[in-house]
């Protein structure tokens, strides 16, 4: 499975962008987060065309929970989309990035009082409402700074998507949002249209993450635009921007078929528009919210292989020096990923192993990865790790977090340094009642 810019090269080694990955893990050492700067562009600009030549008012959002960093909020906002954020961190690193306030979309199911008044403060172009009790504070905060803030509602369309239970969002029984039935949905929208300073632009929803099957899309997008018309006939308001989230699927493991960022905008926008016409209701300005739909495919994760263990007659441990701290999806999702033995990308796949990380659990990367023969010192690159892997990683066993570096035409550069052992001291203070308490002992010793 050869993904984006990947190709093998006449070493028999795995390329990125140009850029020898073998290279790469020597430079930058390992582990090394990988991202394809082309194929990730070329997806922010398939996004874009297709829901921009099939319906008349979009707006493209990149999620930033997949992959946030700096360099990488540039770039969405060089191909023209918004963001959405999900944190004050998500928020102040778009804004630092030189994202424009006015584009990006706080979301969240706590958010903080803090978090409210800096996205006020900073002008953000919409704060999606996930509870009731959010509408109250979302109006203080916005006449403490005496301002009105554009807002979406949150809703609970009660669709279960064929994903893994913990990313399933859209269900009744979730903690986002607000269920359309039993009438949670329709009560926030009243309070919200109550308060003075919140201007009720619309209703969002997200119904969960790694989609395959594009039926429970169209389900939600019914849903919605269903609950549109409700708002209309009971309350007199206007749904001006329907917020589909994201979700699509990407290729993890050969066999996966997600539908084409094309299928999947042909059905939500065909849904929208024969479900608007039904309740004769204007086409409202349609959100889409996708992160690792436009991400995933283009990172890859290079590991140095260590201990290789055999079992005989059960399995082939290939230990590699990162693991759940880098990745932990396999661990959470049981996520399961393809890799290229980049070092010999040419070799056929003759035996089947067992990826694991180095952390104190059994922290399986890949059960039964078809491989060459591997040996300690190879370069593995585990592929589709651009969503969700840097963003969740972790320093569990005190690893530091892996550096990230960009690669293009034969060029690579890095947009997040790699922590060092300092780095993981930093923050860390020891009380003067612990500097020297060993009898016999002073600080140094
Ligand atoms: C509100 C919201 N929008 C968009 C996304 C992005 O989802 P995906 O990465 O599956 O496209 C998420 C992911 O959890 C989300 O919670």
């Amino acid at each position: 499975m050869l993904l984006g810019t990947q190709r093998i090269n006449g070493n028999g080694a795995l390329e990125i962008g140009g850029c020898d990955t073998v290279d790469l893990a020597r430079e930058f050492g390992t582990p090394l987060y990988v991202l394809d700067e082309d194929y990730f562009r070329e997806t922010c600009r398939k996004y874009r065309a297709a829901f921009e030549s099939r319906y008349p008012k979009v707006e493209v959002s990149f999620s930033g929970k997949a992959f946030m960093t700096a360099a990488v909020c540039r770039i969405v906002d060089e191909e023209g989309l918004a963001l959405d954020v999900s944190s004050e961190g998500e928020l102040h690193t778009g804004l630092r990035a030189g994202l424009p306030a006015s584009r990006i979309l706080l979301h969240g199911s706590n958010k903080s009082p803090e978090e409210l008044a800096t996205a006020v403060e900073a002008g953000v172009g919409r704060v999606a409402i996930d509870n009731l009790p959010e509408v109250e504070r979302l109006q203080q905060v916005a006449v403490e700074k005496g301002v009105s803030v554009d807002v979406l509602v949150r809703v609970a369309p009660g669709v279960q998507a064929d994903t893994h239970t913990h990313i399933q969002t859209g269900k009744v029984a979730t903690k986002f949002g607000l269920a359309i039935v039993g009438g949670a949905a329709k009560e926030c929208v009243g309070e919200v249209l109550n308060a003075a300073n919140l201007n009720f632009r619309g209703i969002h929803c997200h119904i969960g993450s790694q989609i395959l099957d594009v039926a429970p899309f169209r389900e939600a997008a019914d849903m919605m635009v269903d609950f549109a018309a409700e708002l209309r006939d009971e309350l007199g308001c206007v749904v001006e921007e329907l917020d589909l989230g994201g979700g699509l699927g990407v290729h993890y493991v050969p066999g996966d078929e997600p539908p084409s960022v094309d299928e999947y905008a042909e059905l939500v926008t065909g849904s929208v528009r024969a479900r608007c016409e039904k309740h004769g209701l204007p086409l409202p300005r349609l959100l889409q919210e996708p992160g690792r739909s436009l991400v995933g495919e283009a990172g890859t994760t290079l590991y140095t292989v260590g201990v290789v263990k055999e079992i005989p007659g059960v399995c082939t441990y290939v230990s590699v020096d990162g693991g759940m701290s880098d990745n932990p999806r396999p661990a959470l999702y049981d996520a399961r990923y393809d890799a290229v033995v980049a070092n010999k990308a040419r070799e056929p796949r003759s035996t089947k192993v067992t990826v694991s990380g180095k952390h104190c659990e059994t922290d399986t990367l890949i059960a039964d990865l078809d491989a060459p023969e591997i040996a300690p010192g190879d370069i593995l690159a585990v592929q589709t790790t651009g969503a969700y892997n840097y963003s969740m990683a972790s320093n569990y066993n005190r690893l530091p977090r892996p550096a990230v570096v960009i690669v293009s035409r034969s060029r690579a550069e890095v947009i997040v340094e790699r922590e060092t052992l300092d780095d993981l001291l930093r923050l860390d203070r020891i009380p003067d009642r612990l500097q020297s308490n060993r009898p016999g002992r002073d600080a140094a010793g």
